[in-house]
């Protein structure tokens, strides 16, 4: 089969949770006919509930007619029956649990019942997507499609090819995820954390040794990062709003792929053991009255009271080590920043604001304090030569 010539119609979701059922949406209001497959239909329920609230809202908003939103909802059809969901399917996103065993036991399963032609994708965020594809008799024709959460709001989509992915399925995602209205950045090998996690996760954990050696508060901290860094919030706000538990399994996952990526702190892994998630459980780093989103709030004034170097030192190296491995460049880089983690501009044009020099001189500093893992990378070296 010709790849390239891929005509995507039809698309099967597996897992209507909180990435399927956005998932689902976003493609059904581009057109695709969409199959969403959960183990239990009650999950079902609620996720068509989810999204016909959604709809409403953009028909509240005027950006979608009623007939519109109805039409949408009309080419989303729900299944509990794997088979069935797979009819007709030319592309499978696998949105289960982060369960490296669920998800290859879903694959081996899929790869016998699903057409020969049916291409698969994982929205996994932290598992190697080449071992992932090696339960399948199809590797060639599989991909890692990341979408960030909440799918219907986040414009950028990573895509992920594993080792033996063909470059017509490349081209085919990457046209996709712009079809359904998104911003694709291209990860171009299979590396932990890809390339926002890669930079977010390490940066949550930076932000707390920075707490425990600088004796800062938590909101000087993160008014620095909202306002010096031109996050849409602070770090450990955004940590919250994301999920402890999330982070936290990210944290593990990445840790055990590479160790050179993230120096985790124990905290971290407490605040998830005691329960502590973050907005949802109303209590991670900050407390919330309400389990409905909640801003933290942050002054100028404090942001005054701490400088985010070493802060932006980590990200900016973990950066350049995408780039030096060749997985992605700094347009992408930049682009993906701001999609994805909402950066006002890109990571290297806040960066070059800093200076390069100067995020040279505290992360060598590091070393000489903290150890070996500040040590800056041969890209960032090079940029100020
Ligand atoms: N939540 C996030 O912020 C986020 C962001 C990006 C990517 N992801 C990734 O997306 C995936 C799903 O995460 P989530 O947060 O939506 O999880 P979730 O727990 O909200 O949803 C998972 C859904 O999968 C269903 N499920 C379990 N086994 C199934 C099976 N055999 N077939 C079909 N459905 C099954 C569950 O019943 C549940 O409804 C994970 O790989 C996660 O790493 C999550």
């Amino acid at each position: 089969m010709n790849m390239s010539l891929m005509n995507i119609k039809n698309i099967t979701v597996l897992g209507s949770g909180v990435m399927g059922h956005g998932i689902a949406q976003v493609s059904a209001m581009a057109g695709y006919n969409v199959a969403l497959r959960d183990i239990d239909q009650k999950f079902l329920d609620k996720a068509m509930g989810k999204i016909i609230w959604s709809l409403n809202k953009l028909v509240e908003k005027n950006k979608i007619t009623k007939q519109e939103s109805e039409k949408i909802i009309g080419r989303i059809k729900t299944y509990v029956d794997l088979r069935e969901s797979l009819n007709d399917s030319d592309l499978v996103i696998e949105a289960v649990p982060e369960d490296m065993n669920l998800k290859k036991k879903i694959y081996a399963e899929l790869d016998k019942l699903a057409p020969s032609n049916t291409v698969f994708a994982s929205n996994t965020s932290t598992l190697p997507i080449t071992e992932l594809s090696e339960v399948t008799t199809r590797s060639s024709t599989f991909i890692g499609i990341h979408f960030f959460n909440p799918p219907q709001l986040m414009p950028l989509v990573e895509v992920i090819p594993g080792a033996q992915t063909s470059n017509s399925l490349i081209d085919t995602t990457m046209r996709y995820v712009k079809s359904i209205g998104k911003e694709p950045v291209l990860c171009n090998k299979d590396v932990a954390g890809f390339i926002v996690n890669r930079i977010f996760i390490p940066l949550v954990h930076e932000a707390i040794w920075s707490l425990e050696r600088d004796h800062v508060k938590m909101t000087e901290i993160d008014a620095a990062v909202k306002f010096k860094l031109g996050f849409p919030m602070g770090i450990l706000e955004l940590a919250d709003y994301a999920g402890i538990d999330v982070i936290h399994k990210a944290t593990q996952e990445m840790y055990s792929r590479d160790k050179g990526v993230i120096n985790p702190h124990p905290i971290l892994a407490k605040l998830f053991k005691e329960g502590n998630y973050g907005q949802k459980s109303g209590r991670g780093f900050y407390e919330y009255e309400n389990s409905a989103y909640e801003r933290i709030s942050l002054t100028a004034e404090e942001a005054e009271r701490y400088n985010p170097l070493r802060l932006l030192g980590v990200a900016v190296n973990n950066a350049c080590w995408l780039i030096t491995n060749r997985v992605s460049n700094m347009e992408d880089i930049d682009r993906a920043t701001k999609f994805g983690l909402g950066l006002k501009v890109g990571l290297f044009p806040t960066a070059e604001k800093f200076g390069f020099v100067k995020i040279v001189d505290e992360l060598k500093r590091a070393v000489k304090i903290y150890g070996n893992f500040y040590e800056p990378d041969a890209t960032l070296l090079k940029l100020v030569q």
